[in-house]
């Protein structure tokens, strides 16, 4: 196909070597001068590849007359400038249902984690600690009543997995869904009623800090805060603050606010578990996100139907 593609953020190798043999492709994340580069691209673009993280905003959508789509190597696609693309007549895709599973594992990686104190387990043998003494308890998952942020396709593979481990689940989102679980319209309420909270919602303005100060206080020192979905849905600053001073029980990190920076308040706290964006990070899911972000370009171009257009 001879249409022109940008590669806004960096993809995988293997899905950078199939775009570059299917399309005639410009890898603008690794150019010196960005500027100048995308000065002299700009006219011919026809397609935009990028991921989940970097998206695209709007001055870069207005930089790209013949842009006709956006295919997003990831599911959430927060960070493109929807309304730019939509008044243009630009499709966007992203790379939903592939990756569903594996980040529904790393949040029942982060629950178990946290709960039954994984992390510095190790970190307790491999200093040699064992040798002096036993570590304190951990905490008994089964039993516990955990709370889905978030009811959709993620938050269904979350609840099978963690209800596996004979806990309760109850979830809040915009609207009541119809899943077998108590549906919470008040988070603050939810958080109140839970031991382990679980962000897996959208990111975005609509979501944005909804993991308040308030929740934060519901859940408390007897609760876990885990989080696969986007920085942004908590209020990173009211979660670092608490988890420091003791007033919420635990967290299981795996995405934050500025990545890759990450608080470093929170890097001496035995109680957190701090992953590094993980959740689709397998090569099965990988190469899955990078050919079904390539199939939207190639049904886009070939004149055919978008295979994962965003809602
Ligand atoms: C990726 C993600 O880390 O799908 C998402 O929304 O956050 C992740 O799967 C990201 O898109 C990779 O660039």
């Amino acid at each position: 196909m001879t249409a022109e593609i940008l590669v806004l953020a960096p993809v995988p190798p293997f899905t950078l070597e199939r775009l570059d043999k299917t399309f005639s492709t410009h890898h603008l994340f690794k150019a010196a001068d960005k500027e100048k580069t995308l000065a002299e691209l700009a006219p011919k673009i026809r397609g935009v590849m990028t991921s989940g993280g970097s998206g695209i905003d709007a001055a870069t959508v207005a930089r790209l007359p013949k842009l006709e789509i956006v295919s997003v190597f990831g599911v959430g696609y927060d960070p493109v400038d929807l309304p730019a693309c939509r008044a243009r007549g630009i499709h966007v895709t992203n790379t939903p249902d592939v990756l569903t599973d594996d980040v529904a594992d790393v949040a029942l990686g982060l629950t178990l984690n946290v709960m039954r104190r994984f992390c510095v387990s190790d970190r307790f043998v491999r200093a040699g600690q064992w040798l002096k003494g036993n570590q304190p308890l951990a905490e008994k998952v089964g039993g516990k009543t955990v709370g889905i942020i978030g009811m959709g396709r993620i938050g269904q593979a979350i609840a099978k997995r963690v209800g596996a481990m004979e806990t309760t689940i109850v979830y809040h989102g915009p609207r009541k869904k119809d899943v077998p679980h108590r549906y919470y319209p008040d988070l603050v309420a939810m958080a109140r009623d839970c031991h382990v909270l679980i962000a897996a919602c959208p990111g975005g303005e609509a979501t944005r800090g909804i993991v308040s100060a308030a929740v934060i206080e519901a859940l408390g020192k007897k609760g876990a805060f885990v989080n696969i979905a986007r920085g942004s849905v908590a209020d990173e600053k009211a979660l670092v603050e608490a988890l420091v001073e003791g007033r919420l029980g635990g967290a299981g990190l795996d995405v934050f606010v500025d990545e890759p920076n990450v608080p470093e308040a929170l890097f001496k706290l035995d109680n957190v578990v701090l992953y590094p964006h993980v959740g689709s990070a397998t090569l099965d899911t990988r190469k899955a996100m990078g050919d079904l972000a390539i199939d939207n370009l190639v049904a886009h171009f070939g004149g055919k139907k978008l295979l994962t257009p965003v809602p």
